[in-house]
């Protein structure tokens, strides 16, 4: 018994199961039965009631279930346990819409890649049988987790890098890419004897992270090749040399700077280079992935991310990219961790196709906020535990901004902090048209010269 009083605390060791009374509903496996007609282990009944409030989805609106990424197992103990103490949520879901019966979806994604979901539905993997969605790429959670970054991706792309290697490598810089936000600034250069900046118009510059300029580096992307040998440091002068800049004009993020660093193997460890412009503040953190199984030069990439607050990762397989890209997400947390920062976040408007009715696409934004525990220990670590969100239709913001309150010619408008438009009488989900038409332009011109 003590033993399992002390897992309980730590963490959850199975055997111990007998003592947790807590139901693991997996949304895909739920209402599944195998040849014989049981149920499915983590699946099992879960009654769904169509409601209209949800357009008509089949909901449990007393229970919320879980959702695992297809490339995660569903019984990691991470998993089982994060899933455990997360089951007290759904006291604090149903009280919510209790109490505010206009909410719709409320969910907490966890740092350990799990998604709680209220009200409790049916999750299809899609045609390939893959479930793809993983909390931790979508926007409000990295908004909410990791403050604004200015990011430089250096690819190694020497001779020893051909094959394989360059496949995951390029992996690696999209799953990183999937990890930005509009709040994030970045760019990426590829390095042999000589730079090559994957998008060469964007020399010596960051750019936003927004959807169109990731979209736009991943096609460039396939057009590297591996030849020659790779010289770090004129890579890491660069980079440094642009984080720099950017940050003493004020351009950028002008929080968090960050370089990722991608090989399969450092010969030296650069300390002058780290001396002339990172130590002793050590503002810019290093996180270095070694590509390969090959861990002979590892000593020096583990050496570069420990004197330059990063981290270290090995990647051997196509399979480990995303688990391992997440891990910088934990690092760069951390000071918001450490802070107790509770910042909320909303994202730009979009369109939830789920819940799309007869007026036709619904405006949706979420709100978001970053959860992480109390208790003095964990906090001095600086753990994230995850991020909880929900989803709120933009009309329903429209409401507490009544008619009557703004006079005959007036209507009103919102913006988020990157001058997307949230709400505006004439907004049409046609998102590419919105800054071609001069009428939208004078209006976030407006708002730049009121604030
Ligand atoms: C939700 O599902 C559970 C488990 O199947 C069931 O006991 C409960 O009655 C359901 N709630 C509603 C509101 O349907
Ligand atoms: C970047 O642009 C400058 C000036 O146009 C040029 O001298 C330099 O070689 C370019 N660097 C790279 C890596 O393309
Ligand atoms: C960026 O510049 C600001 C003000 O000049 C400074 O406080 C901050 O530490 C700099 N950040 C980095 C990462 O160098
Ligand atoms: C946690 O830390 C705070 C401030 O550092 C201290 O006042 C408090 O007593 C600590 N609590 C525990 C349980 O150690």
């Amino acid at each position: 018994l003590l033993k399992c009083a002390l897992c309980f605390f730590d963490l959850l060791c199975l055997e111990c199961g007998f003592l947790l009374q807590y139901e693991y509903f997996n949304a895909v496996l739920i209402n599944e039965r195998d040849e014989e007609g049981n149920y499915l282990e983590l699946g099992k009944e879960f009654i769904l009631v169509p409601n209209d409030h949800f357009n008509n989805l089949p909901v449990n609106i007393s229970l919320s279930d879980v959702q695992v990424p297809t490339n995660m197992y569903n019984k990691d103990p991470a998993i089982v346990n994060g899933v455990y103490w997360s089951e007290s949520l759904n006291k604090v879901f149903v009280d919510n819409f209790d109490r505010d019966p206009s909410l719709i979806w409320q969910y907490f994604g966890s740092a350990k890649g799990f998604f709680r979901q209220y009200p409790g539905i049916k999750w299809e993997p899609d045609e390939n049988g893959v479930i793809a969605f993983d909390c931790r790429n979508r926007k409000w959670y990295i908004q909410a987790a990791t403050s604004p970054k200015d990011v430089v991706i250096l690819v190694d792309v020497s001779g020893s890098m051909k094959g394989l290697r360059l496949t995951i490598a390029k992996q690696t810089v999209s799953s990183i890419l999937d990890t930005l936000g509009d709040d994030d600034f970045f760019n990426i250069i590829a390095y042999n004897e000589e730079l090559h900046y994957v998008e060469p118009c964007l020399n010596g510059t960051l750019v936003q992270a927004d959807r169109a300029n990731k979209e736009h580096f991943r096609e460039h992307l396939d057009k590297l090749f591996a030849k020659g040998i790779g010289m770090l440091d004129i890579a890491l002068n660069e980079a440094f040399n642009m984080l720099n800049e950017f940050n003493h004009t004020g351009q950028g993020s002008i929080c968090s700077q960050a370089i990722m660093l991608i090989t399969d193997g450092a010969v030296d460890t650069y300390d002058t280079i780290f001396a002339k412009y990172n130590w002793p503040d050590r503002k810019v953190r290093i996180f270095t992935y070694l590509i390969g199984r090959e861990a002979a030069f590892a000593d020096n990439l583990k050496w570069m991310a420990c004197a330059n607050k990063g981290f270290f990762t090995q990647i051997s397989t196509l399979a480990d990219v995303q688990e391992n890209v997440m891990e910088y997400l934990h690092v760069l947390s951390r000071p918001k961790v450490i802070d107790q920062e509770h910042d909320v976040v909303w994202t730009e408007a979009y369109i939830d196709s789920t819940l799309a009715d007869d007026q036709g696409l619904v405006l949706m934004t979420t709100v978001a906020m970053p959860v992480f525990s109390k208790q003095n220990e964990t906090r001095s670590k600086g753990i994230l535990l995850g991020v909880v969100g929900t989803d709120v239709p933009v009309k329903e913001l429209l409401k507490t901004i009544p008619k009557y309150k703004l006079g005959i010619h007036g209507y009103a408008f919102a913006i988020t902090n990157n001058g997307y438009i949230l709400t505006h009488p004439e907004l049409r989900p046609l998102v590419r048209m919105l800054f071609t038409d001069p009428f939208y332009l004078a209006v976030c011109v407006a708002f730049v010269f009121f604030s």
